[in-house]
């Protein structure tokens, strides 16, 4: 069976992180060529999944190590991209410091360099990517961005105020880059997830806070990585192609702003 991905090249970072990883199976179980990158601690578990993804097919899906914040990182990604699959058609900017926030706390209690290292992985590592593959896209006369926000940029929720902050600028970043690169055919959107329940959220959040989350949407329940997959995947295909600079939240109706 065809879908609009098949035979696309997508590439996703962050991807061997609980959400990525669902986006590079889901993708490559549509047909797509997925470059998936992620930081070299977690290139073990990267290369397994892109195999597994590749094993099930019909799609294909290399492993790279990148950090988000080289541009050598980057040019080595877009050269895999352009040596394995010939040009990239998407990117799907998932990456961030989630996880890796290790707790909440209050504002007060941030310190300088942890909010540079926040801001400068979450807000200038979302853009470096942007200009890394905007040539490639540009050859093959367009592509899609997709950017990874948060509903917690609307809510202002407390104990992370540097990656809230982060994450807002993504949704600035995304309308700034789809008016810039539109001329250039590329669509830039953002997703806002709510709290999803997965292992990052459980080491930030406790139970009861999680539950409470789903009693506050209107659908009632837990979100799951693959409650997202819908959006991102079309976002990140042909057929969103007149849809540019926009945040679809993502959360069951949990903000409506
Ligand atoms: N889990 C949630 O509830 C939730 C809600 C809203 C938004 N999000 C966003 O969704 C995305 C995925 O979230 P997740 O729950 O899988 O988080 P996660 O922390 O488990 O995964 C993030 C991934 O990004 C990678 N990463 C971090 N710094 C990097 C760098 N410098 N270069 C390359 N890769 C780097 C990590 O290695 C990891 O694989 C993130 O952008 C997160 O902010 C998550």
């Amino acid at each position: 069976m065809t879908s609009e991905h098949s035979g696309r090249v997508v590439v996703v970072t962050g991807a061997a992180g609980g959400i990525g990883g669902r986006y590079v199976a889901s993708l490559t179980a549509a047909g797509a060529l997925v470059v998936a990158a992620d930081v070299a601690p977690l290139a073990e578990r990267g290369t397994e999944l892109a195999e597994k993804a590749t094993a099930a097919g019909p799609g294909r899906a290399v492993f790279v190590t990148a950090d988000i914040t080289s541009d050598d990182d980057w040019a080595a990604t877009v050269d895999t991209a352009r040596r394995e699959f010939g040009r990239i058609d998407a990117l799907v900017n998932n990456a961030a410091i989630y996880q890796g926030l290790g707790g909440k706390r209050h504002l007060t209690a941030l310190a300088n360099d942890e909010w540079d290292r926040v801001l400068t992985v979450n807000v200038r590592g979302t853009w470096q990517a942007i200009k890394a593959v905007t040539p490639l896209m540009r050859e093959s006369g367009g592509g899609r961005i997709v950017n990874i926000s948060s509903t917690v940029a609307r809510m202002g929720a407390p104990g992370f105020a540097h990656y809230v902050a982060s994450k807002a600028a993504v949704d600035g970043l995304t309308r700034a880059a789809a008016r810039e690169l539109g001329p250039d055919a590329i669509t830039v959107n953002a997703v806002a997830p709510g709290l999803v329940s997965d292992e990052a959220s459980r080491t930030l959040n406790t139970d009861d806070y999680i539950a409470m989350a789903a009693r506050g949407r209107a659908l009632g329940r837990e979100m799951a990585p693959d409650d997202l997959v819908g959006a991102v995947l079309w976002l990140a295909g042909p057929s969103s192609g007149f849809v540019t600079g926009q945040t679809v939240v993502v959360d069951g109706g949990g903000v409506f702003t």
